[in-house]
């Protein structure tokens, strides 16, 4: 059956847990997935630009043993000559085996889809969501509390607009039980009510000095220039929240620093050194996560465990 992975909680708890498992083995045994992507063909159509997700996607690719295609921007493929979604996606089914999209409007990934022979991976879609990075945020959550139930998380930043932040708390919500979220945020980039679910235990507050020392894990996001109408809009917020490493020292021992990336001023560079800065994990466990989804939306079997990741 053609899956697609639109928004977080498209794959089911088990199947989110099968594609973590995996990729744990991947990361413990890379040489036993070299060839499982042999003559499959991923194309990214990065209509928004990217360092990270396009990049670790086409990596993930060739670990595989695959091929990689696609454009970085929508300024080198016909998009500029005006060539629409639906016909793009027409085209390049005829090509690849497997989509990662991203694109500066919500809801493209999903309108590829309804088009699609071939599964689409949402690689980020406006201010909506970005269900791959959840992956990797679990991945990563996982590895520091060794859990996914039962724990603390701030959101900090700019929460209207970050996309990563509107795919974990939605599946952090829906399957897992005893969490406890503060979202941190001025009051103009406060989390959008639809990703706010009636049973959910949040908190909101602008302050993040007063809280941190509440939290298991710490997300810290970027205020994001590109979602605003003008550059003195984004100006008012820009600096907002500083995590550096005096506020460090108000956190729990334990707690876990996360950021989707890029950053900008938001993290300052000496609490890179912290421990607790789980950043540079999380870039890497994407790549293992990718590959592991790769895997699932072709239907590939794990070797080490002998199951398919999707049901
Ligand atoms: N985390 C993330 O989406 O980074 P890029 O924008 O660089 O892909």
């Amino acid at each position: 059956m053609l899956r697609h992975l639109l928004e977080s909680h498209n794959f089911t708890k088990d199947e989110t847990e099968s594609l973590l498992m995996v990729a744990e083995n991947i990361s413990k045994q890379p040489e036993e997935y070299r060839e499982l992507a042999k003559y499959k063909r991923l194309a990214t159509l990065f209509y928004e630009s990217s360092t990270r997700t396009r990049i670790s996607f086409e990596t993930a690719m060739q670990k595989l043993g695959g091929d990689v295609i696609g454009f970085p921007s929508a300024e080198v493929s016909s998009v500029s000559k005006g060539e629409s979604v639906e016909d793009t996606i027409r085209v390049i089914q005829c090509y690849a085996d497997i989509v990662a999209m991203r694109h500066n409007k919500e809801g493209m990934a999903r309108l590829a889809s309804e088009y699609s022979r071939i599964p689409i991976i949402n690689a980020g879609d406006g201010s909506n969501e970005h269900p791959s990075q959840t992956m990797l945020d679990l991945y990563t959550i996982k590895q520091r509390l060794g859990r996914l139930d039962n724990f603390v998380i701030g959101f900090c930043g700019d929460l209207k607009f970050g996309r990563t932040v509107h795919s974990l708390t939605q599946i952090l919500n829906k399957y897992y039980s005893g969490i406890e979220f503060y979202f941190i945020s001025p009051e103009e980039l406060k989390m959008p009510d639809r990703f706010l679910e009636k049973n959910m235990k949040y908190t909101e507050v602008n302050d993040l000095e007063t809280t941190i020392d509440k939290l298991d894990i710490l997300y810290m996001t970027r205020i994001q220039q590109e979602r605003f109408s003008s550059k003195e809009e984004y100006m008012r917020f820009n600096g907002v929240y500083v995590l550096d490493e005096d506020k460090m020292k108000h956190a729990k021992n334990n707690m876990a620093v996360l950021h989707p990336f890029p950053r900008v001023n938001e993290i300052t560079l000496g609490v890179d050194k912290d421990p607790r800065a789980a950043y540079f994990d999380q870039v890497q466990n994407g790549l293992y996560v990718r590959m592991a989804l790769i895997m699932a939306l072709l239907g590939i079997k794990d070797p080490i465990s002998g199951q398919f990741i999707l049901n």
